[in-house]
């Protein structure tokens, strides 16, 4: 038994799962996984050297990536793979749909299984993730698993990106989050649902604030 003590937090993207966990692992001490960074540096490696549909050969990457998640500041991170930076990549909208696509074989997904795992150190882990909960860390001692409508997350994401100033359209958005949930959803190997033993939490019309207090409360109830 692990007894070194992760939170899972999942739930479909631009629901907050970023600010979620960075919150609770500066509160905790933690360390956190992103684990959909895995899943896009991986997309973006193989986008560069082989055919995304070959699952294969896709896979077989995934144990030659030196991937480093450096600190910039208290709540960002620059992603450096080989030593090179690529975090502006790996964030951009383009690579959550190719990681997607690749999300959807089960040798991607167990290449990237010990991976993450191996993140689990003291003196414990906020793991951000579709599969956390239910796959990776089933142990955990507290799983969260946040949802809002595609409307509200377009329109989050809508207004980040232009604080970024970076122009994009509403509808397009919504029709890019609805088509990107239906796969992780619908996928038969670790599809987007949350466990059996996670808390709920609809943050539709809810403040950042708002949603970090009703983590709290949890977070307090669960020891941490
Ligand atoms: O959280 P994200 O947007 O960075 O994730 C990008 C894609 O990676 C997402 O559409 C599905 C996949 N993913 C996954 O299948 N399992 C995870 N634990 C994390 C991400």
């Amino acid at each position: 038994m692990n007894r070194i003590p992760v939170i899972t937090v999942d739930g479909p993207s631009g629901v907050g799962k970023g600010m979620v966990t960075r919150w609770l692992a500066q509160r905790t001490g933690f360390h956190r996984l992103d684990s959909g960074a895995l899943y896009r540096i991986l997309a973006l490696a193989a986008a560069n050297s082989v055919d995304l549909d070959n699952h294969a050969a896709v896979a077989a990457l995934a144990s030659g990536l030196k991937i480093e998640f450096v600190g910039t500041s208290e709540d960002d991170e620059a992603i450096l793979v080989g030593g090179q930076d690529w975090t502006r990549e790996v964030r951009a909208e383009t690579t959550g749909a190719l990681a997607s696509r690749i999300a959807v074989s089960p040798e991607v997904r167990a290449a990237l299984l010990q991976r993450q795992k191996d993140f689990r150190v003291a003196p414990g882990l906020i793991a951000d993730g579709r599969d956390m909960g239910t796959v990776v860390f089933t142990d955990a001692r507290l799983k969260l698993f946040l949802d809002a409508s595609p409307e509200e997350r377009a329109d989050r994401r809508l207004k980040q990106l232009s604080k970024a100033g970076i122009a994009a359209n509403f509808a397009t958005l919504c029709e890019e989050i609805r088509a990107r949930d239906a796969r992780d959803r619908s996928r038969s190997v670790a599809p987007l649902k949350p466990a059996d033993d996670a808390y709920l939490i609809d943050t539709t019309g809810l403040s950042p604030e708002a949603v970090l207090a009703k983590v709290e409360a949890l977070s307090v109830a669960a020891g941490f």
